[in-house]
């Protein structure tokens, strides 16, 4: 069974490897993926902005995404997220492994089973990123010497502008760690679809308000850019470790 990988901001392409273009028709849409062999394992490579990564947050299909993975057998998907860090000690070039999030977006599929007559999709979240990933992703990272946050809130805003400070201020009073716009619905879609899921965060700057400074798109992209040789290290030695018979907390298992 393949694994899924699902590429965020300034993470659209991995030239490096030799992987081949698949065209996958879902009930939601036709989606574009690569799939190929990397790190030794098999691999299903989507990147969630698109190939030339400019698909904003709130025209991502996320629903035809995760179907696609699963049509293609994926049992475990590694997503990776940049974010803006709203705890001081969570800073621009850290890694965050979230535990949990707080959805703030406003206009997004919220299943699977839309418009079909199966089963009300009332699907347990308790623990929604796997904790078998999560754990792997983060031994790999401070193997590789990174600074990782494990158990973080993410928040997940709608998008596409950044926030207010008063937003980031609520969102901190409400125990949100990071913020970004991409990690919801997906994790709830990955985990109707019986996926374990987890996400690598990378912080690319403090969220709104928190040093004074202005965001930009490109602070973002820079940073990425930057950090971007190590994620992909982390993502390699994290899949050639990735056992699909481990054991975890997801509810389908
Ligand atoms: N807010 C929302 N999404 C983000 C941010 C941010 O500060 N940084 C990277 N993605």
């Amino acid at each position: 069974m393949p694994i899924g990988i699902i590429g965020g901001t300034g993470f659209s392409q991995l030239p490096e490897f030799d992987l081949h273009r698949e065209e996958v028709t879902t009930a939601f849409g036709a989606v574009t993926v690569l799939s190929g062999s990397f790190a030794d394992k098999e691999v299903v490579f989507l990147p969630r902005h698109g190939a030339a990564g400019r698909l904003a947050p709130h025209q991502i299909a996320y629903q035809a995404n995760i179907a696609a993975l699963q049509s293609l057998g994926c049992t475990h998907i590694l997503a990776t997220n940049a974010v803006g860090g709203i705890r001081e000690d969570i800073e621009p070039g850290h890694l965050v492994v979230p535990d949990q999030f707080l959805d703030f977006t406003r206009q997004r599929p919220l299943t699977l089973a839309e418009g079909s007559d199966e089963e009300i999709p009332h699907i347990d979240v308790t623990d929604p990123y796997c904790s078998y990933l999560r754990r792997l992703i983060a031994e790999q990272a401070w193997e590789a010497g990174l600074v990782v946050h494990q158990d973080v809130v993410y928040v997940c805003t709608e998008g596409p502008r950044f926030e207010t400070p008063a937003e980031i201020q609520m969102f901190a009073q409400l125990g949100g760690d990071v913020v970004g716009m991409t990690g919801v619905p997906e994790v709830v879609l990955a985990r109707e679809a019986q996926m374990c899921y987890a996400s690598v965060g990378v912080v690319t700057n403090y969220a709104a308000g928190i040093t004074g400074q202005t965001l930009s798109a490109d602070e973002v992209h820079e940073l990425m850019d930057q950090l971007r040789s190590r994620l992909l290290a982390l993502l390699t030695g994290t899949i050639a470790r990735l056992d699909p018979d481990a054991d975890c907390l997801c509810p389908f298992k």
